[in-house]
């Protein structure tokens, strides 16, 4: 393990250290801990079981994975728990429409969007190690009155290549507090899953905004257009403004709430842009793991720009009642890896702890 990783992965241990002591006294039955953490000098013990050795996830025991890792949840979401969110407008390009007949492809429409720090801890620093990947979720309100979500972050990859291993990765997490001996769950899980190991020790340093980074949907889906004529896709966001992340010395001097301030005067200023771009499957390249990320030289289509203009009013009330599906799709798409349908049968589960914590 190189010095960073390490790092790294003690950070993330440090910091599920403190949230396996929120989560030894809930008072509801769900996000009951899976883990022992015998060795991790809780003295919680005895009020939590053994890990589950069920190696099927479902979305019930997945969100009980990251309450264990990243604390009970109260009001907020199991993972991705502080964001901000804001509206604005999709204006499809010309090359969108031969790609799927999706009616937000055809016509321009108003979006809701929301930016996120990674973990289920909401008090996360902005500038902290876990806070990326970043989230980046969008609603497009359809003309018919209904909606398709879209959920990226930051990071073109995923730790795993599906859901079981997933939650196997946050428990493994949730078990690697301060005091377990080396090698840890989560050292023992990087050493055999080189994706997990990349996820957690190369991740980009903390941005300069939220409007200066490029997020990946990392899942597959399939496209089609009024001819009937199929594509298969991942979406990555481009940010207009450019990639840009701040110094070391930057980063140690930023405020724990950096970047809603930064977004909010930048917003003050104009619209934060993003081109929607897909990039299209090669004949070589797996549908269904999202943990391998395509090849940069695939060939792509600029489906769109989304225009970010305003803070909703009440930030904090609109994103407890606000429930992204990643799985919700109109005509035209469909969902080309497991992971998705996984995806959406789950949120729900995180959204119905958060509004009876
Ligand atoms: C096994 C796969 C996955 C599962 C089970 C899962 C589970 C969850 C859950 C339970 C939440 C909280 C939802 C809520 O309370 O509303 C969440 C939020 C989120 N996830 Fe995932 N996730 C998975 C994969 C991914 C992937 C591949 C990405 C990025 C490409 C991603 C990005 C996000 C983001 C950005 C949020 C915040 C959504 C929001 O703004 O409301 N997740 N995830």
């Amino acid at each position: 393990m190189t010095p960073l990783s390490k790092n790294i992965a003690l950070a993330a241990a440090a910091t599920v250290f403190t949230s396996v002591a929120v989560i030894a006294t809930p008072s509801k039955s769900h996000g009951q801990p899976a883990g022992s953490n015998k060795n991790a000098g809780t003295g919680n013990a005895a009020s939590m079981s053994h890990p589950s050795s069920e190696a099927k996830a479902t979305p019930e025991s997945f969100v009980d994975a990251l309450n264990f890792a990243f604390g009970k949840q109260t009001t907020q979401r199991a993972t991705h728990a502080k964001g901000v969110v804001l509206i604005g407008k999709f204006t499809p390009s010309e090359q969108a429409r031969n790609v799927s007949q999706a009616p937000h492809f055809q016509q321009g429409v108003p979006i809701t969007v929301r930016f996120s720090a990674n973990t289920g801890m909401p008090k996360l620093a902005d500038t902290a190690p876990l806070a990326s990947p970043r989230g980046m979720s969008i609603k497009f309100h359809l003309p018919d009155g209904t909606e398709t979500d879209l959920v990226t972050h930051s990071y073109n990859g995923f730790p795993t290549k599906n859901a079981d291993e997933q939650r196997l990765f946050f428990i493994a997490v949730g078990q690697s507090g301060p005091g377990v001996s080396s090698p840890t769950p989560i050292e023992q899980f990087m050493a055999t899953h080189p994706a997990a190991k990349a996820f957690l020790t190369s991740q980009d340093p903390p941005p300069v905004s939220y409007a200066t980074l490029s997020y990946f949907g990392v899942n597959s889906f399939k496209f089609t257009n009024a001819k009937g004529k199929a594509k298969f896709g991942r979406y990555q966001l481009i940010p207009e403004a450019g990639r840009h992340f701040l110094s070391a010395d930057e980063a140690r001097r930023a405020a724990p709430e950096y970047l809603t301030d930064e977004l909010r005067a930048r917003i003050a200023r104009g619209d934060a842009r993003f081109r929607l771009v897909l990039q299209l499957a090669a004949a070589a390249d797996k549908i269904d793991d999202p943990s391998i990320a395509w090849a940069d030289s695939n060939e792509q289509v600029s489906l769109g720009v989304l225009s970010i203009s305003a803070f909703v009013p009440d930030s904090v009330a609109t994103e407890r009642g606000l429930l992204f599906l990643p799985g919700v799709l109109p005509v035209g798409i469909e969902a080309a890896d497991p992971m998705i349908q996984f995806r959406s049968k789950t949120y729900p589960v995180s959204y119905e702890r958060r509004q009876n914590p």
